[in-house]
């Protein structure tokens, strides 16, 4: 197995493995590492099935299942498989939306982190991509700690995010209206990573609606401050995705984005979870 860094913000390129095969467990540990070390790992050429995906899920530690109720579920491989498998596509059928986050671009984001036990990473498989745009954009949320100011991460080091997400949604919840029945959860601003112990960020623009116990204002302003990684190049690193890609990313140590793409180009990413452990500040 190779690795190759994509960048000096993260992402590895791993080449001479088959997910399609049981991987030996000297190979499943160096993956892992791989994994710890750079919070993405981009694995080309595969041609895997549901199982082969969860077997990987499981080898990266444990398949998780995603957050959306049944009865909002799109469709049938959700029911199929418990809600281990989602598909991340603007395909339909029969005038029906096969997947969700069908167009366009999507803001940065920490996939789960509304949930009490955010999900510990994502894994893609590129089944059908677009012939431009639509990349997954990364931002290392350790460095995006570090380049803080010393008196903001004091300012912030005791405070807790509101994180709401309604779906669908492509922008921040308003609070100022009834979310109570929106997916929610508090957690602090800044977590320690369960693996490497590293602090990260832990606040992101599409679901980060509030700092508990500020008021609006003042929340915004500061969340303002902290969201302003998502322009900072020295942080950021992105994938173009090719067919048989499979990539997992950190959910801790990291926010992704999407770029836009040309509406009406099929796209369409088969998605599961590995499944997280509670966070610690
Ligand atoms: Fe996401």
């Amino acid at each position: 197995m190779q690795v190759n860094p994509m960048s000096s913000a993260g992402g590895a390129i791993i080449e001479g493995i088959d997910l399609s095969e049981p991987i030996p467990e000297n190979i499943q540990s160096d993956l892992m590492a791989a994994f710890i070390k750079y919070s993405v790992l981009v694995i080309k050429k595969q041609n895997i099935s549901e199982e082969d995906q969860f077997r990987f899920c499981e080898i990266m530690g444990g398949l998780g299942v995603r957050g959306k109720p049944l009865g909002m579920r799109e469709n049938d491989l959700d029911s199929e498989y418990e809600g281990a498998i989602h598909l991340v596509t603007n395909l339909t059928e029969d005038g029906k939306a096969l997947g969700s986050f069908g167009d366009g671009e999507v803001w940065f984001h920490h996939d789960g982190i509304f949930k009490e036990i955010p999900d510990a990473a994502t894994v893609l498989y590129a089944l059908a991509v677009t012939s431009t745009g639509g990349e997954t954009v990364f931002a290392n949320m350790y460095k995006a700690y570090e380049k803080l100011d010393p008196e903001l991460k004091c300012k912030i080091a005791s405070l807790n995010g509101l994180n709401v997400y309604d779906y669908g949604s492509r922008g921040r919840v308003d609070l100022n209206q009834d979310y109570s029945k929106l997916n929610q959860c508090v957690h602090p601003l800044i977590i320690r990573h369960p693996k490497t112990k590293k602090r990260a960020l832990y606040v992101n623009p599409l679901m980060t609606a509030r700092i508990v116990g500020l008021s609006e204002r003042e929340s915004d302003e500061l969340l303002e401050l902290l969201f302003q990684y998502k322009d900072d190049a020295e942080l950021l690193f992105q994938h173009k995705w090719e067919v048989g890609d499979v990539v997992i990313m950190d959910n801790q140590s990291l926010t992704h984005a999407r770029n836009d793409f040309p509406a009406g180009e099929p796209r369409m990413l088969r998605r599961t979870l590995v499944k997280g452990v509670p966070i610690n500040r």
